[in-house]
C-alpha cells in the first residue's frame, strides 16, 4: 500500500504515521508528501525521513481543478493507492475525490459532528465541554464530513488549559491515526484477495 500524506502546517501527524510504517506496526510506505504551504514544517519532516515531498502554491494555478489535476499526476506517477489527509486544511475537490474515491481519510480533532471547521479543539475548549477527542474518517466534498471510521473520547479536566487540551488530543491522534489506517489496510487487502 503506497500512501501520500497530505499536510499543511507541522506535520506531527505524518511524522506519527511515517514512524509507524518504519516500525512496520502500519504495513504502508509514505511515498509522498503533499503540501500546499511554503515554509511548513512538515516538509523539514518528510526530509529527514527521506521521503519526497511535491510543494505547490495554489494561487499560482487558474483554479483548484487545475491544480488538483497536476496533483493526481503526481499522485499517479509515484502510484499511489490511498490518501491520508494529516492537518490539510483545504477543501478536496471534485477532482481528487473522483480519482480516489472511498480511498482518501481524515482526521479532524474532535469527535466529529462536533466542532467541525477551523480550531476545532479552541471551539470545544471555548464551549466548556468536558468530553472531546478525535475523529478519522472518509473525506467527501464536504468540511469534516464523510463516514466515521474511529473515534476516541478525550477528557476536559478542571485544571486543563488550551495547550494541555491540545497536548491530550495530539497524543491520541498519532496513536489512533497509525492503528486506524492499519485496520483500514488489513480490510482492504481482504477485500482484494
Ligand atoms: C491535527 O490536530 C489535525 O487533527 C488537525 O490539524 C492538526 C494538524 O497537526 N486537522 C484539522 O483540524 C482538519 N480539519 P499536525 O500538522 O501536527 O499533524
Amino acid at each position: 500500500m503506497k500512501i501520500a500524506v497530505f499536510a499543511s502546517g507541522s506535520g506531527s501527524n505524518a511524522e506519527a504515521i511515517i514512524q509507524a510504517t518504519r516500525a512496520r506496526s502500519l504495513q504502508a510506505e509514505v511515498a509522498l508528501v503533499i503540501c500546499d504551504k511554503q515554509g511548513a514544517k512538515v516538509v523539514e519532516r518528510a526530509a529527514s525521513y527521506d521521503i519526497p515531498v511535491y510543494e505547490y502554491i495554489p494561487k499560482n494555478f487558474a483554479s483548484k481543478v487545475a491544480y488538483e489535476e497536476d496533483i493526481v499526476q503526481q499522485l499517479k506517477e509515484n502510484q499511489i493507492d490511498f490518501i491520508v489527509l494529516a492537518g490539510y486544511m483545504r477543501l478536496i475537490g471534485t477532482t481528487l475525490l473522483a480519482a480516489y474515491e472511498g480511498r482518501i481519510v481524515n482526521i479532524h480533532p474532535s469527535l466529529l459532528p462536533a466542532f467541525a471547521g477551523l480550531d476545532a479543539i479552541g471551539q470545544a475548549f471555548e464551549a466548556g465541554v468536558k468530553v472531546t477527542g478525535v475523529t478519522v474518517h472518509y473525506v467527501d466534498e464536504g468540511m469534516d464530513t464523510g463516514p466515521i471510521i474511529a473515534q476516541e473520547a478525550v477528557q476536559v479536566e478542571i485544571n486543563d488549559t488550551r495547550e494541555s487540551l491540545t497536548k491530550k488530543i495530539q497524543a491520541v491522534e498519532h496513536k489512533l491515526y497509525p492503528e486506524t489506517l492499519q485496520a483500514i489496510f488489513s480490510l482492504h487487502k481482504v477485500e482484494g484477495e
